[in-house]
């Protein structure tokens, strides 16, 4: 059975103090496949969209999503709903805490009795008046020779105008105010819509006033606001976009998001550059991929959005000092988003260049190349933290750790941060590769891996099978576990991957592989993870068991034969006594 398209009057009871207007409002402004896709992988399948339902177990897709209906269903077990039913089943969340999840999700606080007001209830005729305002603009491109050969100039063809809705806003003061007038848009609504100016003398005209005009949408596709370019070196600014209105918020929307969710079936990487006319002509060149922001930064709530549709995006910079900022800017907003399967990459361009100048003049193949020579977003911070400090000097590692580490604690907790961290480990702490490191930290360069490790092959060994199967640290004895971390330094890798397992008992093997050991370290770990052991589990766990204490006798009786040469050294003999091995029975060599 379907549920209703609206929530029932049992929902607005439970909701209590939320009024029944932000409840429909939220329904409205939501997409339900942004909503879902966050939680349940979606493929474009036609008009909708499916995947495997998440409240029956499945093997092939009978859940479908549609954008139009704003609706959920499953052929399957029947469940079916809006984006707030989807979040009460799948979240396991009553009502309100539904409601507050999705008005999260899309910037808006849930207004309670005593900040109503707060709230202003989205008028829909403002969407009214704002499609009304594009479908006004595009009519009078047509018959608009000067804008026509403008667009024509800037090698626009006819079908990329068309794909991306782009007009043109006549001479006149009040000529899309006329057209809607007449189609019954009041005034006050065209004010709301941001389409007029009401000036202090109380006079108003229209805010578009002979320019191209691209139209925004939203990832619904509805229009929600318009930039204006002028053509030619009139007065004024370059590109003049409609203010922040109830439907508008250049904070969260990003322009060609909708077109380009519209051209692709999946979307693998989006393109954030700068202006309207790059995400036009990249898409004329075949990028259908690019969006950009709408005369403001690109801050964390645009990465929030970008990466609910795609894993990877590529900010295009231009190469000089201001581009440069950007892209620090850039790093800083989007930091908190990222994570271990989210890439962030930027490109420089050449100076003078923006995507648009460069495909049109270079071709679609160069800004290509550009795309994968991308530096990866991470790579460009500790590097840029690193400029300028003399990473050879303990002063200048310790500067680098105390400027990285507050954006290392930006990223959120998880494989990413423990990674970035283990970076800048190296680059601050350890050694630089290839450099000569101060002397504190040469004893444990100098014996890298398990190579210098007392009885190196048992200590391999036992990383081997520690590779194989992490869990087992758990099976050894605690005080043997403390005494290997207590003894972590002396036993290299063994002891960063000790170390590592006691604090992530549930860690895999990639996941030690992207943080234990450095380097060559690393990739000997790889090698012996790759290498097949014989036996099984149960004898590797005995193995392990035996083995690591082996080998802290092994470094108990080292300890103690340097202890007593020192003393001997220093004439003390009469103490050696005391230091004499104490495992010298049994097995051990
Ligand atoms: P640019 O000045 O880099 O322009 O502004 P552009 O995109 O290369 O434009 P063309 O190629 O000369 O047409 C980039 C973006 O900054 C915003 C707009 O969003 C623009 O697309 N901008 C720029 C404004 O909002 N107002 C301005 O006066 C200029
Ligand atoms: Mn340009």
């Amino acid at each position: 059975m379907l549920c209703s398209l609206v929530p029932s009057a049992t929902d607005v009871f439970v909701a209590g103090l939320i009024p029944q207007s932000f409840i429909n409002d939220l329904i409205d402004r939501a997409d339900i496949v942004d909503v879902i896709d966050g939680r349940v992988p979606l493929k474009k399948t036609g008009k909708n969209y499916s995947g495997l339902c998440p409240f029956h177990d499945e093997k092939s897709p009978s859940f479908s999503v549609s954008p139009n209906k704003q609706f959920f269903h499953c052929f399957g077990c029947q469940e079916s709903g809006t984006a707030l039913t989807f979040l009460m089943k799948y979240e396991r969340v009553e009502f309100v805490e539904a409601v507050e999840m999705l008005a999260k999700d899309l910037g808006l606080t849930v207004p309670r009795e005593k900040s109503n007001r707060n709230y202003v209830e989205v008028d829909q005729s403002i969407y009214q008046a704002l499609e009304g305002a594009e479908r006004f603009y595009r009519q009078q491109l047509r018959g608009a020779e000067v804008a026509v050969a403008y667009l024509k100039g800037r090698a626009l063809t006819g079908v990329t105008a068309r794909d991306f809705g782009i007009g043109y806003a006549p001479e006149g003061w009040h000529s899309v105010s006329e057209a809607l007038d007449a189609d019954g848009i009041s005034s006050e609504t065209l004010l709301q819509a941001g389409l007029t100016i009401k000036n202090d003398s109380g006079r108003i005209y229209d805010r578009f006033r002979h320019r191209i005009v691209f139209p925004i949408r939203d990832v619904r596709g509805r229009v929600i606001g318009f930039g204006g370019r002028k053509l030619g070196d009139e007065e004024g600014p370059k590109y003049l976009n409609s203010p922040e209105t109830a439907v508008f918020a250049k904070g969260q929307e990003l322009y060609g998001l909708y077109e380009a969710r519209k051209a692709l079936r999946s979307i693998d990487r989006l393109l954030v550059v700068e202006g309207y006319m790059d995400v036009v002509a990249l898409a004329q060149g075949g990028f259908r991929n690019a969006v950009a922001t709408l005369g403001t930064a690109t801050g964390e709530a645009h990465y929030r959005k970008l990466y609910r549709y795609t894993d990877e995006v590529i900010c295009c910079f231009d190469g000089d000092k201001a581009g440069r900022s950007a892209a620090w800017r850039a790093l800083e907003s989007a930091l908190p988003v990222l994570d271990e399967h989210r890439s962030l990459k930027f490109v420089f361009l050449p100076d003078g260049e923006d995507p648009d100048s460069l495909v049109r003049d270079q071709g679609a193949e160069a800004f290509d190349q550009f795309l994968r020579n991308a530096t990866p977003g991470i790579e460009y911070l500790l590097k840029k933290l690193g400029e300028g400090l003399d990473l050879q000097s303990l002063d200048g590692r310790a500067r680098f750790m105390g400027l990285a580490n507050p954006y290392v604690e930006k990223i959120p907790d998880g494989i990413l941060k423990d990674l970035v961290k283990s970076r800048v480990r190296e680059i601050g702490g350890m050694a630089m590769p290839g450099a000569t490191a101060p002397k504190t930290q040469s004893s444990r360069r100098a014996a890298p891996g398990v190579e210098g490790v007392a009885g190196s092959t048992l200590a391999q060994r036992m990383l081997s099978i520690l590779l194989k199967v992490p869990a087992l640290w758990r099976a050894l004895d605690a005080n043997v576990q403390q005494a290997m971390l207590a003894q972590r330094q002396d036993l290299g890798l063994l002891g960063e991957l000790a170390a590592f397992l006691n604090d992530h008992p549930e860690a895999d093997v990639n996941e030690i592989l992207m943080v234990v050991g450095e380097g060559s370290e690393q990739a000997q770990l790889i090698e012996l993870a790759k290498k097949p052991l014989a036996l099984n589990e149960d004898a590797w766990r005995q193995e392990l068991i035996d083995g690591c204490a082996s080998l802290l006798r092994q470094r108990e009786k080292t300890r103690r034969l340097q202890r007593s040469a020192e003393l001997r050294e220093r004439g003390e003999e009469e103490k050696i006594r005391d230091y004499l091995p104490q495992f010298t029975s049994g097995e051990d060599p």
